[in-house]
């Protein structure tokens, strides 16, 4: 009810000027969100933070490509690329943000998004676990350990997690898995085939994994269509750029900035980046949050992507790896300009 409505009896001109009193002191007092979208205080320094952290680490040459996988010792090792994705679609970037790269690890945490939209976040927790397993992304010990509870981000949850896609065949089980992709990224996404050949061909950790999953009654389709799913999602090739964009699409709580569409419920983004937080990292999990104070995910292909909630996503992709399969500059990349601007969750974070 507004102010002139209140009083029935005054002139036009008393009612005027009541009603132009009110609407100034309500302007006066109202909130920030009600004047429009208020622009992310960090922003004037997203540019100099992405070129400052490309420079710094251009030529670092630490790591090596990921070998296991053998075609990923051809990805030439010195690509690097830093890019900020914001909640409202803007990019800024630094180095070889074009580049398609396979986006292997970093896939896991859209598909179990996928399976919380489909089902639910308790479907997730019971059927595959979140809890964080400390050891490596391809442990086997872990899965004995911890009674084949693990989490949907090592290789035991994320096989098991594309099992639990709700599909009627292979193929659209695959359709599922690649659409949701690409609605993260706003972008259609492809197989990168000659990933997908090589990988496949010497799968043969993942192929034990998902056997033993489905003995124990923790995989939910055939373990062979699983470990194929699974194998392709790994291929998928992604450039910094996507990555940085699937990462603003948790960040701007489920909806994609460029295209509008809402690819997973706002009240699942906490629970997945909880995950994110806790086992984005495999066993380096605690070391990240420590430094970087940001949910993030890696993976072999040397990119990684971290999220800034309800503000932006840093992105990073560099082929060079360290013991845990971690990208060596990217991290160091995101962790210094998670620093610069100080939006570690925990604080900011000292360089
Ligand atoms: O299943 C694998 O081993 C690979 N497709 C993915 C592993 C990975 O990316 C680990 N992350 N750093």
């Amino acid at each position: 009810m507004n102010a002139s409505e209140k009083i029935s009896t005054v002139t036009v001109a008393r009612q005027l000027a009541v009603a132009l009193a009110a609407t100034l002191s309500l302007a006066a007092a109202a909130p920030a969100w009600a004047k429009g979208p208020v622009p992310d205080p960090a922003v004037k320094d997203f540019q100099r933070v992405v070129n400052a952290a490309y420079a710094k680490y251009k030529d670092l040459k630490e790591g090596k490509n990921a070998d296991y996988i053998p075609i990923l010792t051809e990805t030439p090792s010195d690509l690097f690329g830093v890019v900020i994705v914001t909640k409202d679609g803007k990019v800024y970037s630094a180095g070889d943000v074009d580049y398609k790269f396979s986006i292997q690890s970093v896939s896991k945490p859209f598909t179990a998004a996928l399976v919380m939209s489909q089902q639910s976040p308790e479907v997730l927790e019971e059927k595959i676990g979140v809890e964080p397993t400390g050891m490596s992304f391809n442990s086997k010990l872990a899965l004995a350990i911890y009674e084949n509870s693990v989490n949907p981000l090592v290789n035991a949850g994320a096989i098991a997690a594309v099992s639990l896609v709700q599909a009627t065949s292979e193929q659209d089980r695959w359709n599922k898995v690649q659409q949701n992709l690409s609605d993260f990224a706003g972008a259609p996404l492809t197989v990168l085939e000659k990933v997908y050949e090589s990988e496949y061909t010497t799968a043969f950790g993942n192929r034990g994994i998902a056997n033993l999953l489905y003995n124990w009654g923790r995989l939910y389709s055939e373990p062979e269509e699983a470990l194929r799913v699974y194998t392709r999602q790994c291929s998928v090739g992604v450039n910094a750029r996507d990555l940085g964009m699937m990462g603003a699409t948790l960040a701007n709580g489920g909806v994609n900035p460029v295209t509008g569409k809402r690819v997973m419920p706002a009240e699942h983004v906490p629970e997945l980046l909880a995950v994110m937080a806790t086992a984005g990292f495999y066993d380096e999990s605690g070391v990240w949050m420590y430094k970087a104070g940001l949910p993030a995910k890696t993976g072999v292909g040397g990119g990684i992507v971290a999220v800034v909630p309800g503000r932006f996503a840093i992105a990073a992709f560099s082929p060079r790896l360290n013991e845990a399969g971690n990208s060596i500059r990217s991290m160091k990349a995101i962790q210094d300009i998670a620093a610069d601007l100080g939006v570690g969750v925990f604080g900011a974070n000292p360089n």
